[in-house]
């Protein structure tokens, strides 16, 4: 049995980037594994976000966790605010890092790109999420592959730690998927989908309507082709519409190729909301169920309570290691 770890920040309502590319490999993963599953707050706030806002995002975001099959009788959901060994072991691995190494992250300089000032935490987000991962002893972690410098991150920062002290950290693995890890945005194919993205149209939420998701699909930026092929480098925004809609029916790109030889964009994009909605509709409902219910926030104080009780013995582990605090009498 391996232990998974992932994360996934309450910074908007998910899209169905985050769905295809993350969240959905963790429902089979749930089987054999012991699976933690966090719902990243404090990760969120790196840059600024609306209290009432916030609030809602994180509840919602514990609801389609559920909503997409993740079962709280198999797997740990939690919030990480309130699981303090968190940041506290953040603070230890930023102590292990160096700046000129968080400087470097692709993420870091993108979301920090034209701002006059960002937040320090937004330098320093990669050590907590490297915290996030090594409390629990993790084996492997199921990402998009925009975490992928975050992961070599972990794994260094891990290593540099049991060579410094001991061997405390195992050295989590991650697992990218081979199709959906980038799910790019429908209004800039060459950028990915976020869910904070200004641009509405740029991304589906997974809470959005058949309406909307009708709307944004035809808006979705194509070319003057006309022909629905696979090429990424000169189609971008077919082939990430390709890429949807196979991975919403399990119908390859070679035979949705086929099916749609010698139609226009039209039909095309109609069918690809058509594949969106018919997953996103029975989820929708089940999340809707349990917003109304109480049940949610007795998953949440039971997953906090388990998260708690593995992250507080990695932590006092390293703050011996390390030498914090008074020998135990
Ligand atoms: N476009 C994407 N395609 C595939 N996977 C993606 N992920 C994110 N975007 C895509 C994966 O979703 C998981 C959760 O991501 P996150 O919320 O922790 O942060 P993020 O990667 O920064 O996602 P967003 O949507 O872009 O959030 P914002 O807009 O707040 O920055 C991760 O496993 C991620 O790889």
């Amino acid at each position: 049995m391996k232990t998974i770890f992932s994360g996934i920040q309450p910074s908007g309502t998910i899209s169905i980037g985050n769905y295809l590319g993350a969240l959905r490999h963790f429902v089979p993963m749930q089987e054999e594994n012991q699976c933690f599953f966090c719902i990243v707050d404090q990760h969120a706030i790196t840059v600024p976000q609306n209290q009432t806002e916030l609030r809602k995002n994180i509840r919602s975001l514990a609801a389609l966790y559920i909503a997409c099959g993740i079962d709280p009788e198999k797997s740990t959901l939690f919030i990480q605010s309130e699981v303090p060994a968190h940041s506290q072991l953040a603070w230890i691995m930023q102590c292990t890092a160096y700046v000129g190494e968080l400087e470097r992250m692709t993420q870091y300089k993108d979301k920090s790109a034209g701002k006059e000032a960002v937040s320090a935490g937004l330098l320093t987000y990669p050590p907590l999420m490297v915290a996030d991962i090594l409390l629990y002893n993790t084996d492997i972690v199921p990402v998009g592959e925009d975490q992928k410098q975050h992961l070599e991150l972990t794994r260094d920062l891990a290593d540099r730690f049991n060579k410094r002290y001991r061997e405390i950290f195992t050295i989590p693995e991650p697992r990218i998927p081979q199709q959906g890890a980038r799910i790019m945005s429908l209004q800039d194919p060459l950028k990915k989908m976020s869910k904070s993205d200004a641009n509405q149209k740029a991304f589906i939420s997974m809470l959005d309507d058949a309406k909307a998701i009708e709307k944004k699909v035809k808006s979705a930026v194509t070319d003057s082709e006309g022909t629905v092929r696979y090429d990424v480098e000169n189609k971008p925004g077919v082939a990430n519409l390709l890429t949807i809609y196979s991975l919403f029916t399990g119908r390859s790109i070679q035979e949705l190729e086929q099916a749609y030889e010698g139609k226009g964009y039209g039909e095309f994009k109609a069918g690809v909301a058509e594949a969106i909605i018919a997953t996103l509709g029975p989820i929708q409902e089940k999340y809707n169920a349990l917003m109304e219910s109480e049940e949610l926030d007795q998953i949440l104080d039971n997953g906090a309570e388990q998260a708690n009780r593995v992250a507080r013995k990695t932590l006092q582990k390293v703050e011996r290691a390390v030498g914090l605090g008074r020998k135990k009498r």
